[in-house]
């Protein structure tokens, strides 16, 4: 079969090729908006009188029962179609006969496909910001049922100080809440349309940029020809977002990773989200966060992949932009799988309260409680530091918490200790104690939880 744009040709072109100049196999996916784009520059087309009324009404018909064919899976997706755009406007060809011909004036490829990843793109970021809210709604849940469950909160990966379990999960919320701003920006720089660039150089016809913005629901039609066909600024941008998404995931999963060993034992993982060994048969493993942890790779894979397309291109359109595609496809495919499983992983994680606490007495994790009590009586923090790790030591060698110390073991470190420290030193103490703006105090925590409930409108 003949191609669209065959006419110079004497030769066809050989199948391998063909097959390496394809994008069909991952471009179908924008039918939707590839359509829509089409509409909208068909009904600009017959506005300003460069085809007929009538003739708009053919394409139009045309292309919504293309719409509905694809959706009914009865359309043909050929490799020889080259693309979707292709795909589409020879089968509008095949159904109207020479008007469908007419839809592709005053416009191009190059053009159209900027127009459609933008609609598409447009759509994925709502779906990511959805799911990121539900994750940040689990979180504040969790964050509430546990604002008063202690644990060490950890620096080094070593016991450092203890917090309380709503804090931990807090800090995510806060993360997941930076992401959905870079979201919001990004979104920004997609929603601008390039429709009307034509191939490169704008058009000869007089067609009007800011009515096919409008018809598509973007804020504005972007400002420079050669910019618009070759820009893909916004898709290394959305690929990054998501790397960030992921990367937070897998923080996230690291811990529950851990939290989930017999070492640590501070978190059961449901079985419904946990997997079996085929060998050991008292396995319970957690797949889910390791994958998490795991395609992580693959999405800054992608960023990485798109930046380096894009480094060595002049202006304007160049094929290598075809490869835009397939990378952010996958990365949004993965941040949204890995969402969706996540937010079930933690809605039904169970929380062992009991080895949380243990592990703060074993920790010296009030070591700093102690500190902070002789710099408030006037001496030198780095004193108090030092006075603190000598108690320590004793401590470990006398094997005892310094919670269990009496006032006269505390008194032949310093005279400055009186009978206050045993309440001061304990770790419900500590906790209560932070209540700097952020800090772990259950106040604290609670006023973290009140402005996220109204963030997330929930009451
Ligand atoms: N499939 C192409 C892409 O994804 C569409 C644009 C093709 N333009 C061209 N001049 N060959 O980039």
């Amino acid at each position: 079969m003949a191609k669209l744009w065959g006419g110079r040709f004497k030769n066809n072109t050989s199948e391998i090729m063909d097959k390496f100049n394809a994008s069909i196999t991952f471009d179908k996916r924008m039918y939707e908006e590839d359509i829509r784009g089409s509409v909208a520059h068909s009904k600009m087309l017959a506005k300003q009188g460069i085809i007929k009324e009538e003739e708009q009404k053919k394409i139009e018909e045309g292309l919504f029962r293309i719409l509905e064919e694809i959706k009914k899976d009865e359309f043909e997706f050929l490799i020889s179609d080259e693309d979707i755009h292709m795909s589409i406007e020879k089968r509008l060809i095949e159904i109207t006969g020479t008007v469908g011909g007419k839809l592709h004036t005053a416009r191009s490829r190059n053009d159209q496909v900027a127009v459609d990843i933008r609609l598409y793109l447009r759509k994925e970021i709502k779906e990511i910001e959805d799911l990121l809210k539900e994750l940040q709604y689990v979180i504040v849940k969790k964050a509430e049922e546990n604002k008063k469950v202690i644990l060490p909160g950890y620096t080094h990966l070593q016991r450092a100080q203890p917090i309380v379990f709503g804090h931990h999960l807090m800090a995510y919320y806060e993360m997941i809440k930076r992401d959905l701003d870079r979201l919001k920006d990004c979104y920004k720089r997609v929603n601008q349309s390039p429709l009307g660039a034509g191939a490169l150089a704008g058009t000869t016809f007089p067609i009007d940029r800011e009515y096919v913005a409008k018809e598509l629901g973007f804020e504005k039609a972007t400002e420079n020809s050669l910019d618009s066909v070759s820009d893909r600024d916004f898709i290394i941008e959305l690929n990054f977002v998501i790397s960030m998404i992921m990367m937070h995931l897998s923080r996230f999963s690291e811990e529950i990773v851990l939290w989930s060993t017999t070492e640590f034992g501070f978190v059961t993982l449901d079985d419904r989200y946990s997997t079996g060994s085929s060998i050991m048969p008292q396995k319970k493993n957690p797949d889910a966060a390791e994958l998490v942890r795991g395609k992580t790779g693959r999405v800054y894979g992608n960023l990485m992949g798109i930046l380096t397309v894009m480094k060595g291109l002049p202006l304007a359109y160049n094929k290598d932009t075809q490869e835009d595609k397939e990378g952010v496809f996958d990365s949004i495919d993965t941040v949204k799988l890995s969402l969706n499983v996540f937010v079930g992983m933690l809605e039904t994680l169970k929380i062992n309260e009991e080895n949380m606490k243990n592990a703060i007495y074993a920790g010296f994790t009030n070591a700093t409680d102690v500190a902070d009590y002789l710099a408030k009586k006037g001496m030198p923090f780095r004193d108090a530091h030092k006075v603190v790790g000598e108690i320590v030591l004793y401590c470990e060698q006398n094997k005892k918490l310094i919670s269990d110390m009496k006032l006269e073991e505390y008194n032949k470190f310093s005279e400055l200790f009186e009978e206050d420290i045993t309440e001061k030193a304990s770790i419900e103490g500590c906790v209560r104690e932070r209540k700097s703006y952020g800090g772990t105090a259950y106040v604290e925590v609670e006023r973290q939880i009140e402005n996220a409930k109204k963030e997330l409108k929930i009451g």
